[in-house]
């Protein structure tokens, strides 16, 4: 198993070009479905999960061809409309196919998603969405088996606002018949540039972006050709790493409005930011201040931050409270931080960080994709050697994270 070591005490100095979203990615290599022509995705990230979304896509018998970080793929001739358990159960984003495939062939057998490391995360709005919208959905044999004729529009109220679901109906929309009102949808970035690619490929989609999404479905789908929006967590994963080690860093290829509560929150912490259209700055000088963070969704603060600014705090100058209200357990980076030397209370929750004047490096073990990501801050903070394990899980969501810090003068290698 691969691990990270990490030399930590060095501020992070330089420019860093930021990659394609891997969440506005997947949903998009699922909407390649709809069509039978070639979606072209440019600005693909390298990533893991966007291997195994491939290999999933080509399974059903869709053609992918890469060429640098483009992506052509092509849904002439879908033979096997099914994701199977192990390709879900590392990926929950393979569930994203249901929509798509339910609305194209009529039929779909998708794995349920098994117990997952940050909470339960159940797919009954999926479910629920494509049965307002006429399919007959079966629970059998660990599958979600999914029928319908052709799907019809529907008024469709979400209960929690959930991102995957609003996608994934929102692919399934473009093709029913008649009008799809998505009310209290996910108002996130991705959601937003997913409606694009699928307005470029002859959808009629408004509103995307705000809570009510109005889809008008139509008979068919034509291929386009699509850039994928930077990565704003990637983006903000640097930034936080920058302003805990004390550093000062510019960002390439990304803005700063996909990122206003993370900023924000920095800007709080004591860090210089400027921004431009493509760039985003970061100056810190001095011991960061103790910021509050409560999760929410878009355009409140991500959940997928959260555990980085659990890493800044732990070596800020109070305390501070942090508070996860869209996953359960996602706070088994504390765990681990206190093996550095950090001093982290928690409650349900909520999570008291009490921030301490220094970490020492030790062996730590990533968890989930984010939990890694600030088991590397810290360990870029932390005094002496910190060796973090099972960084597969940061394989799937940051491309080449090692390389980045590398250019940016962080003392960190991967051994075998
Ligand atoms: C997406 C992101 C993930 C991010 C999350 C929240 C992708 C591929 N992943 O995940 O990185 O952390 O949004 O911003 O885009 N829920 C249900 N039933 C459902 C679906 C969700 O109860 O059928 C609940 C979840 O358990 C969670 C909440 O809704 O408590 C929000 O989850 P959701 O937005 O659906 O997360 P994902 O789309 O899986």
């Amino acid at each position: 198993m691969q691990k990270l070591v990490i030399q930590g005490g060095i501020p992070l100095r330089g420019e860093v070009r930021i990659s394609g979203a891997k969440n506005a990615a997947l949903p998009m290599m699922c909407a390649s479905l709809l069509t039978s022509d070639v979606l072209q995705l440019s600005n693909m990230p390298d990533l893991h999960d966007i291997a195994t979304m491939r290999k999933l896509l080509e399974q059903m018998g869709v053609k992918a061809s890469v060429q640098g970080d483009e992506m052509a793929l092509h849904a002439a001739h879908v033979d096997k409309l099914e994701a199977p358990y192990d390709m879900v159960k590392t990926m929950r984003a393979a569930v994203l196919v249901l929509g798509p495939l339910v609305a194209r062939f009529g039929e779909a057998r998708v794995s349920m998603p098994g117990g997952c490391a940050i909470g339960s995360r159940p797919v009954d709005i999926h479910i629920k969405g494509l049965q307002a919208m006429g399919a007959q959905i079966f629970i059998e044999h660990g599958y979600i088996h999914a029928q319908a004729k052709r799907l019809k529009g529907a008024r469709i109220l979400f209960d929690i606002v959930s991102v995957t679901s609003t996608e994934n109906l929102m692919m399934a929309a473009a093709l029913a018949e008649g009008v799809t009102v998505l009310e209290n949808a996910a108002r996130e970035p991705e959601v937003v540039d997913l409606a694009h690619c699928l307005i470029a490929m002859g959808a009629k989609i408004e509103g995307a972006g705000s809570h009510t999404i109005v889809i008008t479905g139509v008979d068919r789908l034509h291929g386009a050709a699509h850039r994928i929006m930077p990565d704003r967590i990637e983006s903000g994963t640097f930034l936080v790493a920058a302003a805990a080690t004390g550093g000062s860093i510019v960002l390439r290829d990304t803005r700063a409005n996909i990122l206003d509560s993370v900023l924000e929150k920095l800007t709080e912490a004591g860090a210089g930011i400027r921004s431009d259209s493509e760039s985003i700055h970061l100056d810190m000088t001095g011991r960061p201040r103790s910021v509050n963070v409560r999760t929410a969704p878009y355009p409140a603060f991500p959940t997928d931050m959260q555990a980085q600014f659990m890493a800044l705090n732990v070596i800020a100058d109070s305390s501070a409270m942090v508070v996860e209200t869209i996953f359960e357990n996602r706070f088994m980076h504390v765990q681990e931080l206190r093996r550095l030397g950090a001093r982290i209370d928690v409650e349900g929750n909520t999570a008291l960080v009490h921030g301490v004047d220094h970490l020492e490096g030790a062996t730590v073990m990533a968890t989930d994709l984010r939990a890694s990501a600030c088991l590397v801050i810290a360990g870029l903070v932390a005094q002496g050697e910190t060796v973090i394990d099972r960084i597969y899980h940061l394989d799937r969501g940051y491309e080449h994270i090692e390389i980045k810090l590398s250019q940016l003068g962080a003392n960190i290698f991967r051994i075998k």
